[in-house]
């Protein structure tokens, strides 16, 4: 009899809609835009991030000149906290979000099409499969 078998390049993706996107009525866009690449939702829920959870998050950025500022912002009101799974479900977040800075995302991307600065860049999304574990569980 044939099992079948899981796929190799099923991964999982944690994104947070931010609260600029939240405040800004983009939340709908941004998860829409995520869903018609190919990847589902596995997860999803509405929290206000605390101190210590945004810290925990953003660690590898903690000695970073931005990291208050950071952690000010993403814990300023309310976000989605939503795990999307699938093939190569990283890579795909990381592409349909485009670059950090809004400035040098590509038009097309959420970040190139909405995002004002920065700071301000309507999403997150884990860099690696590794992360992304690491990001599912503290959430
Ligand atoms: P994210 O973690 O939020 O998905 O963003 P990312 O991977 O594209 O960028 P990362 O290097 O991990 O930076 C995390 C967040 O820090 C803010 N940032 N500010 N002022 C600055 O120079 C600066 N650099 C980064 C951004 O909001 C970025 O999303
Ligand atoms: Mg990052």
């Amino acid at each position: 009899m044939q099992v079948k078998q899981s796929n190799p390049n099923e991964q999982r993706s944690l994104v947070l809609i931010k609260p600029d996107a939240i405040q800004r009525g983009l939340a709908g866009e941004t998860i829409s835009r995520l869903e018609r690449r190919g990847v589902k939702i596995v997860a999803m829920k509405m929290l206000q991030m605390d101190k210590t959870l945004a810290q925990r998050h953003y660690a590898i950025h903690k000695d970073k000149a931005f990291f208050n500022k950071l952690v000010d912002f993403i814990t300023s009101s309310p976000i989605i906290a939503i795990v999307f799974q699938g093939k190569d479900a990283v890579e795909i977040v990381r592409q349909t979000m485009g670059r950090t800075d809004p400035v040098k995302a590509l038009p097309g991307t959420i970040r190139g099409d909405f995002g004002l600065d920065i700071e301000h860049n309507l999403i997150h999304g884990s860099d690696s499969a590794e992360n992304a574990s690491a990001e599912i569980n503290l959430f």
